[in-house]
C-alpha cells in the first residue's frame, strides 16, 4: 500500500514509541519523512530503519516547545522535499504525582511541551499545509476523556490538544485542511514503562483506564494515524479517535 507516495510528512516525537512506529509505518507506505525529536540517538535509529525500508528521510533535533525549532522543522521539509502534506504531532511528556504535590514548574513544563508544542508546530506548518490541502494529526490521550488520577498537568494538556484540534478543523475546513486527534491508552512504549506512580496510589482508580483485554504496541496507533492522514480519511475532520482496548467504553 503506497498511500503516501509523493507525500511529505513531518513527525515529532519520532525517536521512540508511537512516533517511531508511525515513522516506520509511513515509510512503508511511501512517505518522504522529516523526523523531529529532542533525543538525537533515538532519532538516528528511527531514521535508519525508515531508510532501510526505502524512504527518503531528514532528521533534526527539535524541541517542540521552542517556536524557532518548530519553524526550523517546517523549513527543513520545504528545503529537502519542497513542501509539507502532513504534520503528525506525537512528541509528549508524562508526569504522575498527586495534584497537591504538583509544582507550578511541572505543570508549566508539561503544558509547554504537550499543548504549546502542538500549537507551535501547527502554527509553523499551517502555511505549507494550506498550500497543499494537507492535514494534521495531533496526539491527545484517554486522559482528555476521563479523569486520570495523578495526571493533572498531563490530562489538562491533552484536553487542550483536543479543543485546539477541533478549532483548527472548523477554522480551516473550508480552505481544504483537516485536523484530527487520536486518543490512545494502554499502549506499550518507553513512556508507559518508565512513568513512576506516586507512593500509595489507589489502584482501583488507575485500573479504570486500563484496556479490558490487553495493552498493545505502538504499531496499532501508527496504523490508525496512517489511515486518518491518508486519502482514506478524507471525510474525517475534527474527530478524536479513542484507542484504548475498550477501557472507556
Ligand atoms: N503510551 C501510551 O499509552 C499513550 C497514551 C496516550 C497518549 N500517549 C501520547 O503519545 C505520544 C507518544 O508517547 P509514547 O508513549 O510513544 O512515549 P515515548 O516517551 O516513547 O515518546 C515520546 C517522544 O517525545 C519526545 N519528546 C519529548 N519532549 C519533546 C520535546 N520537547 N520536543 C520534541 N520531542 C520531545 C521524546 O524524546 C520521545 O521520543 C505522547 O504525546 C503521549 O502523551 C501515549
Amino acid at each position: 500500500m503506497e498511500r503516501f507516495a509523493e507525500k511529505v510528512v513531518l513527525i515529532t516525537g519520532a525517536s521512540s514509541g508511537i512516533g517511531r512506529a508511525t515513522a516506520e509505518r509511513l515509510a512503508q507506505e511511501g512517505a518522504s519523512l522529516v523526523l523531529a525529536d529532542v533525543q538525537e540517538e533515538g532519532l538516528e535509529a528511527t531514521a535508519k530503519q525508515c531508510r532501510d525500508i526505502g524512504a527518503r528521510v531528514e532528521t533534526l533535533r527539535c524541541d517542540v516547545s521552542q517556536a524557532s525549532d518548530a519553524e526550523a522543522a517546517v523549513a527543513a521539509a520545504v528545503a529537502h522535499f519542497g513542501g509539507l502534506d502532513v504534520l503528525v504531532n506525537i512528541a509528549g511528556i508524562l508526569t504522575l504525582e498527586h495534584t497537591k504535590d504538583t509544582s507550578l514548574e511541572t505543570w508549566e513544563r508539561v503544558l509547554r511541551v504537550n499543548l504549546t508544542g502542538t500549537f507551535l508546530m501547527c502554527q509553523a506548518a499551517l502555511p505549507q499545509l494550506l498550500e497543499r490541502g494537507g492535514n494534521i494529526v495531533n496526539t491527545s490521550s484517554t486522559a482528555a476523556l476521563a479523569g486520570m488520577p495523578y495526571g493533572a498537568a498531563y490530562g489538562a494538556s491533552k484536553g487542550g490538544v483536543l479543543a485546539f484540534t477541533r478549532t483548527l478543523a472548523v477554522e480551516y475546513a473550508r480552505q481544504g485542511l483537516r485536523a484530527n486527534a487520536i486518543c490512545p491508552g494502554s499502549i506499550k512504549t518507553p513512556m508507559t514503562g518508565r512513568s513512576g506512580l506516586p507512593e500509595d496510589p489507589d489502584w482501583k482508580l488507575i485500573q479504570r483506564a486500563m484496556a479490558l483485554d490487553e495493552a498493545r504496541g505502538p504499531e496499532t496507533v501508527a496504523a490508525v494515524i496512517a489511515m486518518v492522514a491518508s486519502q482514506d480519511g478524507a471525510h474525517i475532520n475534527g474527530e478524536s479517535i479513542r484507542m484504548d482496548g475498550g477501557a472507556l467504553s
